[in-house]
């Protein structure tokens, strides 16, 4: 019997990973920023199960209510790692998850969440054999057991800057599980706002499994990820050298680039906002006007993740306050930084 707990932050790729192959590998690999603010903490607690139950037992509580369609999402999970975990299946496990983010602000949740499950489920191996906490080994056995659970999640198991995804031009990189970028990062992006706007929390109208599913056969799918190789190598350059017009540069690409294999995919499918392409339109502007280098990227939805330097921080604030809240959904935006990664409470 016991107790464990772990706080995992979300991430936002800047070259995106969009595609998949079974099981659960990238068609291309990826680079993001770890969040700080926005995370999910988890705790797990584990007794044997009873003599009549059939093992994984499972309950799953998220924010103090019981939620049987993450329940059973995770008792998937949990039993297609069996082989992987075989003590799992003695075990009775109740799961209590929340968010620090405003549920429903339509925040990818999966990249916290998972990780954080993750960390929780190597934690308790360690008992049975598995890997030693706080070792190379338990983390890199996090991140590709997250992954199976949600690609962009093994993504969160490091601070700073991941990369997930083999590549022959970096060393350590691998399909199967993220790492830390192998080289020393500019002090120009050590301290890297994000300010999350939030532009609609409606639920998204296609899943991101479904949106991976529509790369299949997808007219660019190889351009696409050709590119997304190329601006890889070209933001890891940027990053080393402190090119803050080129991090713009690719960043923003890259954005659009996932939103345009939406919208050109066999069934269409636009997640834009009218409020998205007025604040793209504000950033670019803003940027062009006063010379400071904010840019934007964005997940599978509606709003807008508006990165830029920690030194222009009073003037960004004032400036989202004076006219980018128009387009914001009550207003609400969530004022976050890069990130150490998760911790274990
Ligand atoms: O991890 P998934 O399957 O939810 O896919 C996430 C994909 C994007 O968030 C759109 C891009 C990324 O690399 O995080």
């Amino acid at each position: 019997m016991g107790r464990i707990s772990w706080r995992s932050p979300s991430n936002i790729a800047l070259v995106k990973y969009w595609g998949k192959k079974p099981v659960q590998i990238p068609a291309n690999p990826s680079l993001s920023m770890t969040l700080s603010r926005a995370f999910t903490e988890t705790t797990l607690e584990f007794r044997p199960c009873s003599q009549d139950e059939k093992g994984p037992g499972l309950e799953f509580w998220f924010e103090g209510r019981k939620q049987p369609d993450f329940e059973k999402k995770i008792a998937a999970y949990l039993d297609s790692i069996k082989q992987e975990l075989p003590f799992l299946s003695d075990l009775h496990l109740v799961l209590s998850s929340r968010n620090t983010f405003p549920h429903s602000t339509g925040i990818a949740s999966s990249a916290s969440g998972m990780s954080a499950l993750g960390l929780c489920l190597v934690t308790l191996s360690a008992s049975f054999g598995g890997p030693e906490p706080g070792s190379a080994d338990f983390f890199r056995t996090a991140s590709r057991l997250s992954r199976l659970a949600s690609g962009s999640a093994c993504r969160s198991i490091y601070g700073g800057y991941t990369i997930w995804g083999e590549m022959k031009e970096i060393e350590g990189t691998s399909d199967e599980y993220a790492v830390p970028v192998p080289f020393t990062v500019h002090p120009v992006f050590q301290d890297i706002r994000d300010a999350i706007l939030v532009v609609s929390s409606r639920e998204k109208l296609v899943s991101s499994r479904g949106g991976h599913a529509l790369m299949e056969g997808h007219p660019y799918a190889l351009p696409r990820y050709r590119m997304a190789n190329d601006h890889l190598l070209q933001l890891a350059g940027a990053m080393q050298t402190g090119d803050m017009e080129e991090f713009v540069r690719i960043t923003e690409t890259e954005a659009l680039n996932l939103h345009a294999m939406m919208m050109s995919s066999e069934q269409s499918y636009i997640l834009f906002e009218p409020g998205t392409i007025h604040i793209i339109n504000a950033i670019r502007r803003y940027r062009k006007e006063t010379g400071v280098p904010v840019c934007f990227t964005l997940d599978a939805g509606p709003n807008v993740h508006m990165l830029y330097p920690g030194k222009h921080e009073t003037a960004v604030r004032q400036w989202i306050d004076d006219e980018l809240k128009q387009y914001l959904e009550n207003g609400q935006w969530i004022d976050d930084h890069i990130g150490h990664g998760p911790v274990m409470r």
